[in-house]
């Protein structure tokens, strides 16, 4: 499936060099480099890509679905990854909804979706992720990064860039067909299980909306319930959430 990949030492960023490709590249494509000069996050925040020390890269995808399909599609990618850190470096991780992958209280990746959509449906998917590999501590520090973490620091090897890669393809590549063909409810038990947000009074903001509560659940369409201290419940269909 993904068999197609575009390989730099430096880019600004792999999400913008990924949009430049969609119109040439058919078939779904990989763009990753050693490092970004201008890596971004959600909300447009900055992301530390240093060089050669994490996986920074974009998937472009090329799904034929309708357009409100996408609202559980990073349900499964966050599970490929979750599962890949779990399984094959025996690292404890879980899923900090809806894109962040978390060791402890601590962020070890984040990704984002973007797409490219019509009344059509979707044209392209293009999803970005960062995944911390082989940080020291000092150089979080450095760039203030308390809470963030790499797979090195937290089991103590250096960690294959490459194989990682090959890895987590594949474990998207299983999760990105269950998406296109399972509804969410078959995965759910599972998602919610390796979540790490219930119990736990947080802050949620999504646009102009914030709310102070605790997510009880999620819905079969990725939507997030969170019950306020007034015990009002709110649908959340992305948010940011402090821990
Ligand atoms: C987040 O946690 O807010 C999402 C971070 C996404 C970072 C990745 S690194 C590869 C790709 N290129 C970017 O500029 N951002 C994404």
């Amino acid at each position: 499936l993904l068999n197609q990949a575009i390989v730099q030492t430096q880019v600004d960023s792999t999400q913008i060099l990924a949009k430049s490709y969609i119109n040439e590249i058919n078939n779904h494509f990989v763009v990753l480099s050693d490092e970004q000069t201008k890596g971004r996050g959600r909300f447009n925040r900055e992301w530390s890509s240093l060089k050669s020390k994490g996986l920074w890269m974009s998937i472009v995808l090329k799904p034929d679905i309708a357009i409100q399909k996408m609202s559980t599609f990073n349900l499964f990618i966050s599970l490929a990854i979750q599962e890949v850190i779990e399984q094959h470096y025996n690292i404890q991780c879980k899923i900090k909804w809806p894109n962040d992958i978390y060791i402890g209280n601590k962020k070890v990746c984040g990704f984002l979706t973007e797409m490219i959509a019509d009344t059509d449906g979707v044209h392209a998917i293009i999803c970005g992720i960062g995944i911390n590999l082989n940080q020291t501590q000092l150089e979080f520090d450095k760039v203030n990064q308390s809470h963030a973490t790499s797979l090195n620091l937290e089991n103590g090897k250096p960690i294959d860039p490459y194989q990682f890669l090959t890895l987590l393809i594949k474990a998207i590549e299983q999760r990105y067909d269950q998406f296109l063909n399972l509804p969410f409810s078959e995965i759910k038990a599972l998602y919610k299980e390796k979540s790490m947000i219930w119990n736990k009074t947080l802050t949620y903001t999504e646009g102009k909306k914030q709310i102070v509560g605790r997510a009880i659940d999620i819905q079969d369409n990725g939507f997030l319930t969170v019950i306020s201290e007034d015990g009002n419940l709110h649908q959340f269909m992305s948010a940011d959430i402090e821990i």
